[in-house]
C-alpha cells in the first residue's frame, strides 16, 4: 500500500477516518513528526494522538494501560474515542509534545484499518488542517488546506460519517476527564468508569486540548440563539451567510444555508458548511445556535455546541 510505504519512507500522509481526516507521521519518527508540526503552523506543546490498529499497539506506546482502559476499547473502539494514559518511555518526546501522557485511538474508518494494519505501526496525526482552521472532512477540504504542498498523500475515504472529532477521555488522573467533548457522551463513558469529571466549556485554556479558540472560519463569526435570529439579522448593514435551522427565519440579503435538524447530520454536515460559508465571501457568518437548552452538557448537540463557541470566539479573548 503506497500510504503505508510513504510512511515507513518517513514521509507524511493525510488519511480519513470517521471523525475528521488526520495527518499521520511514524509515532517513532521524530523528523516526520517535526514536519506535521510545520505543515499545519501548529503550536510546539500541542501534543498529537497516536492512532493504533487497537489494544496489543496501544499497550507499546502506554506505559500504564489498566482494566480501565481495556474495558473502554472493548465497548469503543474501533470508533471516536481517545484515552490519554501515561506515555511508554519508548515514545519519542516530540511525539507528545513533551507532555508525560499519550492519546490513544483506534479509528473505526476502513481505510484508517488498512492503513494502520499495512504500516504495522502506530501513527500519530493531528486533524488535516492547518492550525486552528476548521477541521476537514474531506479529501478535497485537506488539499484546501495545503495548496503549496502538491505531494501530500491524501488517502481518500470519502465524507466522514461522524464529522466532529474524537471524544477525549484522560484517565492519567483521578478521576477521569473529558478533555473535549465528542459523539461518545460523558454519560456512556461513566457507565463503564464511575466517575467521570466533565469540562467547563465556557473556560480558558487549561492543558493541551482546551485551547479556546479553535475549528475557526476565516470570516468574523458569531453564535446567536434562535430567538435573537431576526432581530440580529436585521440590525447587520452588511449581508452575511447564515447557518440556519429553519430558511424562515433568513431574508435577503442575508443568504441561508440549512443545516440538519438531527444532531447527527448536523455534526457529519458542520465543517462542510462553515467552509461553504467562508467560501460566499461575505465579511460575517452567524451561526444560529442548536436546539438544547442552554446549562445542558451532554450528548451529540452539546459537543457540536462546543465547536460552534470555539469556531466563533473572538481571537483576542
Ligand atoms: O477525531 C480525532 O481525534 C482526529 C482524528 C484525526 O483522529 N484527530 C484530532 O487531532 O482531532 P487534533 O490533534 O486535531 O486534536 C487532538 C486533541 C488536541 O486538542 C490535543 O491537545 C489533545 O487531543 N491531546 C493530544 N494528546 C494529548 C495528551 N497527551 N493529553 C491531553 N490532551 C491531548
Ligand atoms: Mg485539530
Amino acid at each position: 500500500m503506497e500510504a503505508a510505504r510513504r510512511l515507513s519512507a518517513g514521509a507524511i500522509v493525510a488519511f480519513a477516518t470517521e471523525t475528521v481526516y488526520g495527518l499521520g507521521a511514524d509515532t517513532f519518527n521524530v523528523a516526520a513528526i517535526e514536519r506535521i508540526y510545520a505543515l499545519k503552523g501548529r503550536p510546539a506543546r500541542n501534543p498529537l494522538i497516536a492512532h493504533v490498529a487497537g489494544t496489543a499497539e496501544a499497550r507499546r506506546v502506554a506505559a500504564v494501560w489498566d482494566e480501565r482502559c481495556d474495558r473502554l476499547a472493548a465497548r469503543f473502539w474501533p470508533g471516536p474515542l481517545t484515552i490519554v494514559v501515561p506515555r511508554s518511555a519508548d515514545v519519542p518526546d516530540r511525539a507528545t509534545a513533551g507532555w508525560p501522557t499519550i492519546a490513544i485511538r483506534a479509528p473505526a474508518h476502513p481505510v484508517a484499518q488498512r492503513l494502520l494494519q499495512a504500516f504495522g505501526g502506530p501513527i500519530s496525526a493531528p486533524s488535516a488542517n492547518r492550525s486552528g482552521h476548521v477541521s476537514p472532512t474531506t479529501a478535497r477540504h485537506v488539499a484546501e488546506d495545503f495548496p503549496d504542498a502538491a505531494d501530500l498523500y491524501v488517502l481518500d475515504g470519502g465524507s466522514c460519517a461522524v464529522g466532529i472529532e474524537s471524544t477525549v477521555v484522560d484517565l492519567s488522573g483521578a478521576p477521569a476527564r473529558v478533555l473535549r467533548p465528542g459523539s461518545v457522551p460523558a454519560s456512556a463513558l461513566a457507565e463503564i468508569l464511575g466517575e467521570v469529571a466533565t469540562p467547563d466549556l465556557t473556560a480558558q485554556a487549561a492543558g493541551p486540548g482546551t485551547e479556546p479558540r479553535h475549528y475557526a472560519p476565516g470570516a468574523a463569526a458569531e453564535l446567536v440563539c434562535t430567538a435573537s435570529l431576526p432581530g440580529r439579522l436585521s440590525k447587520l448593514r452588511e449581508p452575511a451567510v447564515v447557518l440556519c435551522l429553519d430558511r424562515g427565519s433568513v431574508e435577503a440579503p442575508h443568504l441561508a444555508i440549512v443545516m440538519p435538524s438531527s444532531p447527527r447530520a448536523y455534526a457529519a454536515r458542520l465543517y462542510d458548511a462553515l467552509r461553504e460559508a467562508d467560501a460566499c465571501g461575505r465579511s460575517r457568518i452567524v451561526i444560529e445556535d442548536v436546539p438544547l437548552d442552554i446549562s445542558e452538557t451532554e450528548g451529540l448537540w452539546s459537543a457540536i455546541r462546543d465547536r460552534l463557541r470555539r469556531a466563533t470566539r473572538r481571537s483576542e479573548e
